[in-house]
């Protein structure tokens, strides 16, 4: 069976996690620290953050934005749960709209469903492909009148913030640039089947304005990430510092070395290895699936933006999803592993019991109902891309004809 994405991991990679692990120092502590100094380097971000997941980064980033009870943020309809259900941990509401058909999220939506609670946007950049950035900050910066700040960080910025899901993202580029500075916050993921894994974890790559400083926010954020604590186990190894307060009721998600041994390896070699190998797949997929007459294909690169690479999102034209999932099933008997990124929230029990229903996104709709998702991973041979395209190919006539 070819599976869908399986993580690579190879000698470098254990032999950090045994350092690690021989070190004698496995929790947060100085590789963690080091692989935050490497983001910030590679992401151009003003800071960096790592924590246990992309999830809770998104969740902390808002907390420290002040987001509660009675506020709204605005999510694309099309994503993983994850973006959503943060919102709603933090007792706030996610706003949902509809996407452009290349997946993200559409920026005249997303002004319609501005209102004076609205005190943030999270796109997400699906499959690796950059939200419009651009277009994102001309709402957030028209609607400044209608902001009504709440708490100390709201007050600063005085305007809704841009925080984007990039748990598909690392290694995207906009206008040629890596994703750092062209929203508040980019959040990645290094779950264990993403471009980059440390097998659990993500970062927040913040880049407030000037007014803001980074390294009290990293401050805010770490501390929050270890029960509200003062002082870090590593902090509390020194000389005379055993002694800490707890500042607030905190979470807990710390990224531990062990994590970010992982990270480290596979950062050192992202941007030469990693990711070409990951776009020379999709550039085989985009090549064979572009003369297809029944194939719709995703936007991997356009004159703005470049994809991570992370999802290759096929479409078959015209197909119902009863046909879409009979193809799926015929690939897989074929002996390759697909997927469907994703199930819209309005689709899922969570959402719709709270009101939501699939039919107000009828892009959202049309878009997931025709897609599969194709395998993509390190490893992959010539052979591989090769079964893979031959599977989906005969599996769609079978079904189509
Ligand atoms: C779009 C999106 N957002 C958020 C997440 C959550 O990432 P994590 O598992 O690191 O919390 C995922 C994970 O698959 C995702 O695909």
């Amino acid at each position: 069976m070819i599976p869908f994405s399986p993580p690579r991991i190879d000698q470098k990679i254990i032999d950090e996690v045994v350092d690690t692990l021989k070190s004698g120092w496995i929790t947060t502590g100085p590789k963690t620290k080091l692989f935050e100094r490497k983001l910030m380097d590679y992401s151009g971000a003003k800071g960096v953050f790592c924590c246990n997941a992309n999830t809770n980064g998104m969740e902390l980033f808002l907390r420290y934005l002040g987001i509660g009870p009675g506020d709204e943020v605005i999510v694309p309809a099309y994503t993983y749960c994850a973006t959503a259900n943060v919102v709603i941990h933090l007792g706030a509401t996610p706003i949902m709209v509809d996407v452009l058909d290349d997946f993200t999220i559409d920026p005249k939506q997303v002004k319609q469903a501005i209102s004076e609670r609205t005190k943030a946007i999270m796109p997400v950049d699906i499959g690796g492909l950059p939200a419009n950035y651009e277009a994102l900050w001309d709402v957030i910066l028209a609607s400044k009148s209608l902001f009504k700040p709440n708490g100390d960080a709201q007050g600063k910025l005085g305007r809704i913030a841009l925080v984007a899901d990039a748990a598909h993202s690392i290694g995207a580029r906009v206008k040629g640039e890596l994703l750092g500075r062209q929203a508040d916050a980019f959040v990645y993921s290094f779950h264990a089947v993403k471009n980059l894994t440390t097998a659990e974890g993500g970062a927040v790559c913040f880049s407030l304005p000037d007014s803001f400083d980074s390294s009290e926010i990293y401050a805010w954020l770490n501390t929050r990430s270890l029960h509200g604590q003062s002082k870090d186990a590593l902090a509390k190894t020194q000389i005379g510092a055993w002694e800490y307060d707890v500042v607030d009721a905190g979470w807990k998600c710390n990224m531990t070395d062990l994590q970010a041994a992982i990270g480290l390896v596979e950062l050192e070699r992202y941007e030469q290895d990693t990711l070409p190998k990951r776009k020379s797949i999709a550039d085989y997929y985009q090549n064979y699936f572009q003369i297809q007459p029944w194939a719709l294909t995703p936007i991997l690169k356009d004159q703005v933006r470049e994809s991570s690479y992370h999802l290759y999102l096929l479409r078959i034209k015209g197909v119902s999803r009863m046909q879409r999932d009979q193809i799926i099933d015929r690939i897989f008997a074929k002996g390759v592993s697909v997927n469907v990124h994703y199930k819209p929230l309005p689709l899922l029990q969570a959402y719709t019991s709270r009101g939501y229903e699939i039919d107000d996104y009828p892009i959202t709709k049309g878009l997931w109902e025709q897609e599969i998702s194709l395998p993509i991973f390190y490893d992959m041979t010539d052979g591989q891309m090769k079964t893979v395209v031959d599977a989906v190919t005969s599996s769609v006539l079978e079904v189509i004809n």
